[in-house]
């Protein structure tokens, strides 16, 4: 009987997967991971994601990227593309949330830890609307960075570069975290190396 259970569960959670795989969802904003009522760390705005399970006010989701041995912290896209998905306050509770999948070995001979996370979060923190959620995050980047020089290309940098070239713009510019977040992740995800 509880194997029967067991393997009907297993049955259900392959199928619940394999409908929510495409159904490319995102997060909408800046979201805590709350655990019990403690802060355990942030996952990215326009971070995509898998729904496993939703209710009326908590969704059950998995991320998958990687992280380095060394600095488990930091949940990003690939070992090429830094782009930030999920950060942790410390290295047990990415050690509790993420699993590894595979090892591998950059060119730099550091190892990366190939992850994929299931955890809870509020309802309300995945983007109802991704296109529109994308759209806005385009909208914002254009006004926010046309005012002074001709809008960038997006692809005129690398994932890994885009942080960097908007840290240094910061001394001309005042933006709101939030605005700032979305614009670099837009930029991200736009960026030469991002396909
Ligand atoms: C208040 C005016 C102002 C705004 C707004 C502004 N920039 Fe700039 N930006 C500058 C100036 C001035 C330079 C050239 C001098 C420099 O590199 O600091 C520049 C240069 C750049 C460069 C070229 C740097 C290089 O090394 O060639 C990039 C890329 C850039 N901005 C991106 C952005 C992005 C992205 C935004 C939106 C978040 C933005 N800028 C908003 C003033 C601005």
């Amino acid at each position: 009987m509880r194997r029967l259970k067991k393997s009907l569960l297993l049955l259900s959670l392959i199928s619940l997967t394999s409908f929510t795989f495409a159904q490319d969802s995102v997060i909408n904003e800046r979201t805590k991971i709350l655990q019990n009522g403690k802060d355990l760390g942030f996952i990215t705005v326009l971070t995509p994601i898998d729904v496993v399970k939703k209710q009326a006010n908590k969704a059950t989701i998995k991320i998958k990227g990687y992280r380095l041995e060394n600095y488990p912290q930091m949940i990003v896209r690939d070992l090429k593309r830094k782009e930030l998905y999920a950060e942790f306050k410390d290295e047990e509770s990415s050690n509790k949330y993420f699993k590894t999948i595979k090892k591998h070995e950059d060119d730099y001979g550091e190892i990366w830890h190939e992850v994929e996370g299931v955890f809870t979060i509020d309802t309300k923190n995945i983007a109802k609307n991704p296109d529109k959620l994308k759209l806005k995050a385009k909208k914002t980047y254009e006004q926010s960075c046309s005012m002074c020089h001709h809008l960038p290309a997006s692809n005129a940098y690398t994932v890994n570069q885009w942080p960097q070239q908007i840290e240094s713009m910061m001394e001309q510019v005042t933006l709101e975290p939030k605005t700032k977040n979305l614009i670099i992740k837009y930029l991200q995800q736009h960026a030469a190396d991002a396909k």
